[in-house]
């Protein structure tokens, strides 16, 4: 059973940590308790011919059992952000802190140490091709110097969590793109990690796989109260699993929250842009007055928005209209740029008022 394997004396000898340690319930999540402290974190990277600063400043916690969504445009300095986490990349300025481990503090031996309770999964799946899965699985164990029968058996629990056991003797090239990444998640939990790593993960995969890895991280997330950061550029995955979102853009900390907060009144650009994914053809109209109505439960706009026309005799112009489901509840959020006329605009937002939507001044990128 999966469980056992945290709290059997077996495991516990493969992985040389005390019992205590390896039992579930302890790992249930403290309300509020940081597990990932990044502090005023800032990097620059400096070549021969240009000095690009990829991360500006950046403060956030990350509490434990949380599934923790990083999200921005391409370059916007994502992997180099999840890089400092472990070390692998040193902040120019600033620090991290895992648990109460200050990494800046610590010796390259003892950041080796936290190292191995952080495990990393890409969107390559960094598989070694000359290895079946099983012993790509056993890997990170024998590299801690896990007798290989022992290794062998942990890495079999660990193929029956990803749900790969019939593919123990096949070799990477034998698998499709979310078999592949099975058996990273199953490598990457070999030594028990507190922390999971997730850089764009599930970007090479078609939705249908992205939506079972999903799962999968979040049962493990669930099951094992694993820590997980999810590095992505697409919010659907943010939508699927996460429960807070950090949203960077050009190296700075945009925006931060719970996914339903983000999701429901992104405030700076950037969180408007990926919630909305806004599209910059929109026809021209004179009024600059932009108006975003939510809702957040079963109804529709467009019969409200239609009447109000009538009624108005005006016409607007939807900038944007979205319904997403949040945690099992439909959130809608329309944005609309009124008429230039000021009696006009009143009136409109007096009578989305009288049907009970929540109306509210937009400071719409309309450029
Ligand atoms: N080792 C490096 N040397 C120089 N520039 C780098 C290095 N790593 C990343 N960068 C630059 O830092 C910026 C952020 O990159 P990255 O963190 O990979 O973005 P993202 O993962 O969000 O796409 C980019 O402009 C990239 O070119
Ligand atoms: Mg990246």
């Amino acid at each position: 059973m999966y469980h056992d394997i945290y709290i059997s004396e077996k495991s516990v000898k493969i992985i040389g940590i005390s019992a205590t340690e390896q039992i579930m319930t302890e790992r249930k999540p403290l309300m509020n308790e940081a597990i990932i402290r990044i502090e005023n974190v800032s990097k620059t990277f400096t070549t021969t011919d240009n000095t690009v600063e990829a991360l500006k400043n950046i403060n956030l916690e990350i509490g434990r059992g949380e599934i923790f969504g990083i999200i921005g445009m391409s370059g916007a300095g994502k992997s180099t952000l999840v890089r400092t986490l472990n070390f692998l990349e040193k902040p120019t300025e600033g620090t991290v802190i895992i648990e109460d481990k200050d990494l800046s503090k610590l010796s390259e031996k003892e950041i080796r140490k936290v190292r191995t309770e952080i495990a990393m999964i890409f969107q390559s799946f960094n598989l070694l091709a000359q290895r079946t899965v099983l012993d790509n699985i056993c890997f990170p164990l024998e590299i801690i110097g896990t007798p290989k029968a022992k290794a062998r058996e942990r890495a079999r629990e660990l193929l029956q969590i990803v749900g790969l056991e019939a593919k123990e003797n096949s070799y990477p090239s034998q698998l499709s793109g979310g078999q592949k990444q099975r058996v990273a998640i199953a490598r990457a939990l070999a030594n028990n990690p507190k922390i999971l790593l997730c850089d764009e993960a599930t970007s090479a995969l078609d939705p249908t796989t992205t939506k079972a890895i999903l799962k999968l991280l979040k049962e493990i997330n669930e099951k094992y109260g694993i820590t997980i950061v999810i590095i992505t550029h697409e919010m659907t995955v943010v939508q699927e699993i996460c429960s807070h979102v950090a949203i960077i853009d050009e190296g700075v900390l945009a925006e931060h929250g719970t996914v339903e907060e983000v999701f429901s009144h992104p405030k700076s650009k950037a969180a408007k842009k990926l919630v909305f994914m806004v599209n910059h053809s929109t026809p021209r109209m004179d009024g600059r007055r932009c108006i975003r109505i939510t809702f957040s439960e079963n109804s529709s706009f467009e019969p409200v928005i239609a009447n109000m026309v009538l009624e108005c005799n005006a016409p607007v112009n939807i900038l944007l209209a979205d319904t997403q489901d949040i945690g099992g509840i439909a959130h809608g959020q329309m944005i609309l740029q009124l008429p230039e006329d000021t009696a006009t605009q009143e009136k409109m937002i007096e009578y989305l008022k009288r049907c009970n939507l929540e109306v509210e001044d937009e400071d719409w990128p309309c450029d």
